[in-house]
């Protein structure tokens, strides 16, 4: 990999968009803020980066209360409406629609349509030159139940999370692993039985189909397994229940000793260039 190197600049990417809202439920405010993230995890604390000239910077400053909603894909157009016009001179919320919902710990309301809404009390203001950094902590994080599974986990891959990254808003992509999945280790699997499925195939013969069953993380796992090509006829099949011997070999080719033990006529199965078996007698010993 071969890189230039550029002077600096703000390429964190990606980024939430997020929706920073600020006031009360009568006199609300809300802009669009990329700046923003996490600081501290226990006790949660937060961020978020505005210029002094922002409408909602003299809000947040005086009532030292905001709240960060985390946008979807479905509301991108609001995202960048709400990130280009001023609160000075309109009501961003009734310009575009969204709702303004009481939250729970803090004066300043939440975007309803915003999947994850965190309410954030200021604990600091830290200025560096553009923008003004308002450290705040977490207060309160209110979720839609529509992503908290049976477990009570949040999870999120429905949601539709919108993302920016340097100048364009984007939708996620799928979900490639779970925190720690590179550490892992293996599930561990215990084979408890086997079945052995035999059909007739369109030869009139055997057809065998094996059956794994095993328990993976205490839960029974079962996976069938054609020995031959696959026919309708497998459909009517019978079964016959045996117990599974790990060095079976499941091959076309019967040794004596298997035949002897499965009653499997001494036929072997020669593939043909179409794809169809030729069936051959074996000499018998
Ligand atoms: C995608 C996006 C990200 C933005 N991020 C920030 C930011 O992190 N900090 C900031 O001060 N302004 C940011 N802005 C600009 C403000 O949202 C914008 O100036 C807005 O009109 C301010 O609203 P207000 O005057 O009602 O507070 C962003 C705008 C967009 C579209």
């Amino acid at each position: 990999m071969s890189k230039i190197t550029w002077k600096a600049g703000t390429m964190i990417s990606p980024v939430p968009p997020a929706l920073i809202s600020s006031g009360t439920i009568k006199k609300h405010n809300v802009m669009t803020a990329a700046w923003t993230g996490i600081i501290c995890s226990e006790p949660v604390i937060t961020y978020v980066s505005i210029r002094p000239s922002r409408y909602s910077y003299e809000i947040i400053k005086k009532h030292k209360e905001f709240v960060i909603n985390l946008p979807t894909v479905k509301i991108a157009h609001a995202v960048d409406t709400i990130g280009v016009k001023s609160g000075r001179d309109i009501d961003k919320f009734a310009l575009t629609g969204l709702t303004a919902e009481p939250s729970s710990q803090v004066k300043a309301p939440q975007v309803a349509e915003c999947p994850v809404s965190l309410e954030c009390k200021v604990i600091d203001i830290r200025p560096y030159g553009t923008h003004d950094m308002f450290v705040a902590e977490v207060v309160a994080v209110n979720v839609d139940e529509k992503y908290v599974n049976e477990d009570g986990a949040l999870d999120l891959e429905k949601a539709g999370l919108l993302a920016y990254a340097h100048g364009f808003y984007y939708a996620l992509g799928k979900k490639i692993g779970k925190y720690g999945f590179s550490v892992e280790k293996k599930k561990k699997t215990t084979e408890v039985a086997a079945t052995i499925l035999k059909a007739d195939n369109k030869f009139g013969k055997e057809k065998r189909l094996k059956e794994k069953k095993f328990l993976e993380n205490g839960v029974e796992v079962v996976i069938a397994k054609p020995h031959f090509k696959k026919t309708n006829k497998l459909e009517k099949a019978e079964t016959e229940k045996k117990p599974f011997k790990k060095s079976a070999k499941m091959s076309n080719k019967f040794s004596k000793k298997e035949n002897k033990k499965t009653n499997y006529e001494p036929y072997s199965f020669k593939k043909k260039s179409d794809g169809s078996f030729k069936k051959k007698l074996k000499r018998s010993a």
